[in-house]
């Protein structure tokens, strides 16, 4: 198992590969499932948990508390406020409730789902009165384009924000033009959601292309894996991109984790470019 990490301003070193769970406690899986898919998981290193209290409405939350019962410690917990709760008073609630469901005392990271009408300045003052209580140890964003970046920096306290979690994965990589270099700029890791294009048909385009799948035969991977293995590569030799796939079955958890592990060399980084071109001009930020 490697131990490829990803340091936080801060000095916290997250793995580069995480969990999600977005469509948990739906019941396409048993609770049992994926209490157990989240604990292998973490057996192999994805200590880092990304949950959000809008998934199954609290039961994605519910599902996690199961699987970190008794070995909180051993985990970087992730939880995200819906923008409509983010109002002063409000998300302090959210959070409370967040909490409640995992079943912890504490989030490691708490990020605003996405911008939403309520005042930035709003969340920001219920992100430092939770920081003060010890409700969450690091607050940050979620789909933030160029300008609300911009925006959050200006603002007191904002600086001290831990990621910005966007959509990023060899298909979709707009946020190469500007938003990752404005993000390194600040030093700012990013979170890459949807790293395999949420799967099955619907990263069809992605799986079956050629140069993907000529590439994953010659470092005897799978194409998933490398999909994986690409969002997470060292972009001008910095690496600083935490990829949070969600798996519940074995052999996914199993192949990402491994995913740590692949190295790519400047040829294959440059057949993958041709494939899928870097982005040549700006595009607003990909949202699902
Ligand atoms: N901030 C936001 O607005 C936002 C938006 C979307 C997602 N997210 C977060 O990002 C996480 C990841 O995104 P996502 O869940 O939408 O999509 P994803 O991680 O790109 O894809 C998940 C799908 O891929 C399958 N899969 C996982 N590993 C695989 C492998 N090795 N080989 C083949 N298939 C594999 C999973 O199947 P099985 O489950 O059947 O194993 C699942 O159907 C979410 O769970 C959530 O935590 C955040």
């Amino acid at each position: 198992m490697s131990t490829r990490t990803i340091r936080l301003a801060d000095g916290t070193q997250v793995p580069a590969i995480g969990q999600g769970t977005w469509h948990m406690g739906e019941g396409q899986y048993t609770q049992q499932e994926e209490v157990r898919a989240l604990q292998h998981g973490i057996d192999l290193g994805m200590t880092l948990v990304d949950t959000a209290e809008m998934y199954a409405s609290g039961g994605a939350e519910r599902v996690v508390a199961e699987a970190i019962k008794g070995r909180r410690d051993e985990v970087f917990l992730v939880s995200k406020v819906l923008p409509h709760n983010a109002g002063a008073k409000q998300a302090v609630r959210a959070c409370e409730q967040s909490l409640k469901r995992l079943g912890t005392d504490t989030l490691d990271l708490y990020l605003l789902h996405w911008r939403g009408g309520e005042d930035l300045a709003d969340t920001l003052d219920a992100f430092e009165t939770l920081l003060e209580q010890g409700k969450i140890k690091r607050f940050g964003v979620s789909n933030f384009d160029t300008e609300d970046i911009e925006e959050l920096y200006a603002m007191q306290g904002g600086k001290d924000c831990a990621t910005n979690q966007v959509l990023y994965n060899l298909g979709v990589r707009g946020i190469e033009y500007d938003l990752l270099p404005l993000h390194r700029h600040r030093r700012l890791p990013t979170m890459a959601y949807c790293p395999l294009a949420q799967g099955g048909q619907a990263s069809q385009r992605l799986l079956a292309n050629e140069t993907v799948t000529a590439l994953a035969r010659e470092h005897n991977v799978t194409p998933t894996q490398l999909l994986l293995a690409w969002t997470i590569r060292p972009i001008d030799g910095q690496r600083d991109v935490i990829a949070i796939p969600k798996a519940v079955q074995t052999e996914h958890i199993e192949q990402n984790a491994k995913a740590l592990e692949i190295e790519f060399n400047e040829d294959d980084l440059k057949r993958l470019d041709e494939a899928f071109p870097p982005p040549a001009h700006k595009q607003p930020l990909a949202i699902i």
